[in-house]
């Protein structure tokens, strides 16, 4: 759901499937249209929707028909400048899934799963307008030359004239390689460096790298300083910060969750000091992989999900002068939509009510405490 628009998710036999949108006060804002169904998962976009209204979705096929009702979310202060993207655990390289890596891709597709799944996202985003793309880490499975290559290809071709952003995560820097992980990031197109930032209007994105090594806890040791830093500078210049890492910040001194992210003394001091130097930033990570979002130290902090695997997805970020929006995306490639839908059964069918966290955690809409210059 975003301000003006909604990613309509459902299951249904082949054949048309017709969808009507209106507002809860009756105005139709869609009358009915068709479309060709090719039979089981499938997404369909709504447009040109008001902002923070109630709105009634109907979805039918012959005799059934799907209702719900939902809220758009209000547009963030100011006019729109700017659109951001981000990438997470795209795995290129990865050819099973699930706990005991049981499950298989067996589509008759040329390329991978997790190829076909990086591709939709990247090609969905940059349809989206996303004008930077960020890579939040484990970009390959094994941190392979041949693994980077692949998503160097995917995004020469599908996100050309995009300014990319990319740190590795964990599973970029295993012990046993072929290719150090910041010439990886060459070979793809990214810049090798661990700390990198681009100022649109009214922001300062800023990627850092928090993978220690193949291990799953991350930290801010190296980068820490420099991002409060880059942060401080950035409220000089009037700009709020979108901070990009591959490792969320713990929620408890005990991990609640696997993957492990920085851990929860580590992460609560440096979100402390980021906050002192802006209090307008929005922290977004990976990993973990699921939709989650909370407070620290006062600062949104996010944790947006895999491409790869259920509900596979990116994460998309409405820079407006006085606030930013950020939006989860579903891929709708029809060439992965299927694996992605398989993938819920993941964890014995645990990861379908687990990944995808609630709409809350995946969309919203933020006012900065200050107004940016645009
Ligand atoms: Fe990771």
């Amino acid at each position: 759901m975003e301000d003006r628009a909604a990613q309509v998710s459902f299951h249904a036999p082949a054949g048309p499937v017709w969808l009507r949108v209106q507002t809860r006060a009756d105005r139709a804002v869609w009358p009915r249209r068709e479309v060709e169904h090719p039979g089981g998962p499938g997404l369909l976009d709504v447009t040109d929707l008001p902002p923070a209204t109630e709105v009634v979705i109907e979805l039918g096929q012959g005799a059934t028909v799907q209702r719900c009702t939902t809220r758009t979310l209000p547009s963030p202060p100011g006019p729109e400048l700017a659109r951001v993207a981000t990438i997470s655990d795209l795995h290129i390289g990865s050819v099973t899934h699930g706990l005991a890596s049981t499950m298989f891709d067996r589509a008759p597709y040329r390329d991978p799963a997790p190829v076909r799944c990086a591709r939709g996202a990247i090609s969905e985003a940059r349809a989206w307008g996303a004008g930077v793309l960020v890579g939040k880490g484990d970009l390959t499975q094994h941190g392979w030359a041949e693994e980077w290559r692949t998503l160097g290809d995917l995004l020469e071709r599908h996100a050309a004239g995009a300014v990319l952003l990319g740190v590795p995560g964990n599973h970029d820097k295993p012990q046993v390689r072929d290719i150090a992980p910041h010439l990886g990031l060459r070979h793809a197109g990214f810049s090798p460096e661990p700390l990198e930032w681009v100022d649109l209007p009214a922001l300062r994105v800023i990627a850092a790298d928090s993978a220690c090594d193949s291990r799953g806890p991350g930290s801010l040791h190296a980068h820490g300083d420099a991002v409060v830093d880059l942060a401080a500078d950035a409220r000089r210049a009037g700009r709020a910060v979108l901070l990009c890492l591959h490792h969320p910040l713990e929620r408890a001194p005990l991990p609640l969750q696997y993957p492990k992210g920085v851990s929860w003394a580590e992460g609560r001091r440096f979100a402390r000091r980021l906050a002192a130097a802006n209090p307008d930033v929005l922290i977004t990570a990976g990993h973990t992989p699921r939709n989650r979002r909370r407070r620290v130290a006062g600062l949104i902090h996010t944790e947006v999900g895999s491409t790869k695997d259920w509900p596979g997805v990116w994460g998309g970020y409405a820079v407006h002068e006085g606030g930013i929006r950020q939006v989860v995306r579903r891929i709708a490639a029809p060439d992965a939509i299927g694996w992605i839908e398989y993938t819920r059964w993941a964890a014995g069918g645990l990861w379908w009510p687990y990944s995808p966290g609630r709409a809350q955690d995946r969309c919203f809409t933020h006012s900065w405490s200050a107004t940016r210059p645009g």
